[in-house]
């Protein structure tokens, strides 16, 4: 019951935070005494427990969703976004702080994290990520009242596996407060010198490019006109390499000083952006994604047009020796001879302009295959593109995946979404290793195999969901449970993911890991 409750109030919640990024304009400071100083003491520095901690956005957002269904706190979306506003902005995490963690707020799927503590590990993330408590900051005495709150809440958090094997609570109450406050202290240097940051308006116009997997590379337009203190309106467009283009507009919002958050109506679809904006507040990077869907998305970076100049991207990565192609250099303030370094020899300059020169270029048969760096004028790009003469190997990309059934109830199923990766083996001659260099996406045709003796026995590849030859999109299958299975099990699956691409005659053949399992039901901002 709490579970579907959660889930409802999270779905809700997902909107709320996007949608209302508009309204966050009431007084933060009056709301929070009104709303939550009813329980929580006022002291000399704030409100007990709320003062002693630091969170991101969507970790404040998921304290008062918390606040809201255990304790029964009322606030409206409105007041909510508000306090999320004011408490990101005046108990947030610097730049510094969330750096390494970034993919939980892009929900980036199939990322195997770092845990960097195996206590923290075994202890603390085996229910939801490691990144849950790595994005937060608390006193030693607040991260033990965490550790009740989850004793109290779950209680048979001692009995699962990885509780009942040891002393859970014990290790949680004596072991694991100074381990989380030592790595995760309250009071930081990041913050305190974060906190006098200049702050920066966003408005006027940014050129973007970035890569959506499964679709391809893509540059384009993004402009922020200012609407209240730190919101605004957005509109954007991308033109992809195959062609196609999309655009659209809506608004976004800036939590403590570089937290960008931006909803945006893409060809009738509704896209999230999560991205980080550099101190300097020239630029931004991170990630937009299908709110309906996010396994589907890209990865953007920004730059304002008036910035200095800068080369973003040169599109396409790769060239192979003995080719002759069109090249296009994307960047602002483009101006001045263009140079691919020695043996790529540029033919003709196709069309220049300020955001975009298209160049037609020739890679001479002895051009040394690696990373290569493109210039235009002063300005200068390392590892822009990979010149190649034949690729070593293939990687699939993610290697290892999770796909959800679903669509006979209330959700639909989750998809997983793999491209195929050509590298070269680098200066040690072997495939697989550190120094392998990557030349980028190819085309390549997919198909899906079962991964073990069991799943050949429960014709998984028949139940679990199917790939598309083409894209590398696989869409995962109904929930179930399915009268043609053995035991009217589900459609749940073990599968190995095979790419082969063809390259100089020859096919190259790449594998990815991919379980198919049941839905989840629980999806909150922070996984
Ligand atoms: C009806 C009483 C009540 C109200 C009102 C209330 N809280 Fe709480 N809050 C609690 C209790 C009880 C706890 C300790 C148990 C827990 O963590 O759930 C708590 C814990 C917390 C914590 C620490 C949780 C953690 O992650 O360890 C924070 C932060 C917090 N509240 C924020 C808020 C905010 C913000 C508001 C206003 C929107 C609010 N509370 C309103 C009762 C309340
Ligand atoms: C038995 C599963 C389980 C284990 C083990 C577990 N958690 Fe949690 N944790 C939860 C659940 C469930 C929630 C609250 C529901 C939600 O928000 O998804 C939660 C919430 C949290 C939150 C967010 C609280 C808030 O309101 O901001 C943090 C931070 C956290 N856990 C850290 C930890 C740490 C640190 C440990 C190790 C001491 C730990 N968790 C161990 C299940 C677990």
């Amino acid at each position: 019951m709490k579970n579907r409750v959660l889930c409802a109030l999270f779905l809700g919640l997902s909107g709320v935070f996007f949608a209302l990024v508009a309204s966050a304009q009431q007084s933060g400071q009056a709301l929070l005494e009104s709303k939550c100083g009813s329980c929580h003491t006022r002291t000399d520095d704030g409100l007990e427990r709320i003062k002693d901690s630091r969170r991101t956005p969507e970790g404040w957002d998921m304290n008062i969703v918390r606040m809201m269904l255990i304790h029964g706190v009322k606030v409206t979306g409105e007041e909510r976004a508000a306090l999320v506003k004011y408490l990101a902005d005046t108990r947030g995490l610097a730049p510094a702080e969330t750096a390494d963690r970034r993919y939980l707020l892009e929900r980036r799927s199939n990322m195997v994290e770092d845990q960097p503590d195996e206590t923290l590990a075994v202890m603390c993330a085996r229910c939801h990520t490691y990144g849950r408590f790595a994005l937060q900051r608390r006193t030693e005495g607040e991260w033990l009242k965490l550790s009740h709150f989850h004793m109290g809440q779950f209680p048979t958090i001692e009995y699962q596996n990885l509780g009942r094997d040891r002393n859970w609570w014990e290790i949680a109450k004596n072991d694991v407060p100074p381990l989380l406050a030592q790595n995760y202290p309250l009071e930081t240097q990041a913050w305190s010198e974060w906190q006098s940051h200049a702050a920066h308006d966003l408005s006027g116009a940014w050129r973007l490019t970035g890569s959506q997997p499964g679709r391809g590379v893509y540059h384009g337009a993004m402009t922020f006109n200012k609407s209240g203190d730190d919101t605004y309106s957005i509109s954007l467009n991308m033109q992809y390499a195959d062609g196609s283009s999309v655009k659209g507009s809506g608004s976004a919002i800036v939590y403590t000083g570089y937290e960008v958050r931006g909803s945006v109506e893409l060809d009738g679809q509704t896209v999230h952006q999560v991205y980080a904006l550099t101190p300097d507040g020239d630029s931004m990077s991170g990630r937009w994604y299908l709110r309906d869907n996010d396994v589907i998305g890209g990865d953007l970076s920004a730059v304002r047009n008036d910035a200095q100049a800068h080369v973003l991207a040169v599109q396409p990565r790769y060239l192979k020796t003995g080719e002759t192609a069109h090249i296009a250099i994307h960047g602002t303030g483009l101006a001045g001879n263009v140079s691919f370094g020695d043996g790529v020899e540029i033919m003709e300059i196709v069309a220049a302009s300020a955001d975009t020169i298209t160049v037609k270029a020739h890679v001479g048969d002895g051009a040394v295959p690696g990373q290569r760096s493109a210039s235009v004028g002063s300005v200068r790009m390392d590892d822009a593109f990979v010149v190649y003469s034949t690729i070593d190997s293939i990687r699939v990309e993610p290697e290892n995946a999770i796909a959800r059934v679903g669509g006979d109830g209330p959700l639909a199923p989750v998809p997983a979404q793999f491209d195929a990766v050509a590298y070269l083996n680098g200066a040690d001659g072997k495939a697989g290793t550190n120094d392998d260099v990557r030349v980028g996406v190819m085309p390549a045709t997919w198909s899906v195999e079962n991964n073990s003796e069991a799943a050949a026995a429960l014709e998984d590849t028949k139940f679990a969901g199917s790939i598309d030859a083409s894209t590398g999109l696989f869409v995962a299958a109904g929930a179930g449970p399915n009268s043609q299975r053995p035991f009217s099990t589900n459609n749940a699956g073990d599968l190995s993911v095979k790419a082969v691409v063809t390259s100089g005659g020859s096919a190259f053949e790449g594998s990815a890991h991919l379980v198919v399992t049941v839905q989840r039901w629980n999806d909150p901002p922070l996984r």
